[in-house]
């Protein structure tokens, strides 16, 4: 089997990737309006910054190979939920339970699955919370249904997650186990630096109360 969309298939993905970028744009704006909501109204900072991506056609169909089935743009759409994905960054943790919950509650979107990595870590270290949500797109008179991953982690998690994703790339997902044993040890000392700081937050914010109270 090629790792690759066949000429047909391929015309028909450059139809359908619009669809994605579509419902990716919107939900982006939307989240977009919450981000500057919190920080302008209501001095809440849970968002420090959000980014989007697309997959690449090359990327869809390596998935599609490694799922052993045909590499087509029905199956695309069939088995790929992170064909359009979302990535939003947080000061500290207890910040990416606030998103969720405030995601959850958005009108006008399916909460299909969720997984929480932030208590329930990955044998690798990694730490982040998924939502995978379903949304409408509504063109050419018509409704389509699209899905976008969500990835909810503070700066710390994306430090770690983004040097052992290179690390993932660079050994073909083959790291040797000294490696992978230290990020395991990195993971953990992440986790806790993120806690120690949330803790000074904690005690930062106190004083600010008390200096706005006298
Ligand atoms: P895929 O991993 O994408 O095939 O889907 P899945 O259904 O197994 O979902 P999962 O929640 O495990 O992972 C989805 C995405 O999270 C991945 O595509 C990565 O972006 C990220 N991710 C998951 N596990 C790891 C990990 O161990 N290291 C890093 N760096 N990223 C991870
Ligand atoms: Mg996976």
């Amino acid at each position: 089997m090629s790792v690759r969309f066949s000429v047909e298939e391929f015309a028909k993905l450059k139809k359908l990737l619009p669809v994605y970028e579509w419902g990716l744009r919107t939900l982006l704006t939307k989240l977009n309006i919450i981000h500057e909501d919190l920080k302008d109204f209501q001095d809440n900072h849970s968002i420090e910054y959000i980014r989007s991506r697309m997959k690449a056609p090359e990327s869809i169909a390596q998935k599609l190979y490694e799922m052993n089935v045909d590499i087509t743009t029905d199956n695309a759409k069939k088995y790929l939920r992170d064909i359009a994905g979302l990535r939003i960054i947080c000061p500290f943790a207890k910040d990416i339970y606030f998103l969720a919950d405030l995601l959850k509650s958005m009108p006008a979107v399916n909460i299909l699955e969720e997984k929480d990595y932030v208590s329930n870590p990955k044998p690798s270290g990694y730490r982040s919370y998924h939502l995978i949500l379903e949304l409408p797109v509504f063109f050419s008179g018509k409704t389509e249904y699209i899905t976008v991953e969500i990835q909810i982690r503070t700066e710390a998690m994306n430090f770690w997650a983004t040097l052992e994703h290179k690390a993932r790339y660079k050994y073909r997902e083959h790291i040797p186990k000294h490696l992978s044993d230290e990020l395991i040890v990195i993971a953990d000392k992440i986790a806790a630096l993120d806690d120690r700081m949330f803790k000074i937050h904690e005690i930062i914010s106190l004083i600010n109360q008390d200096v706005q109270e006298i």
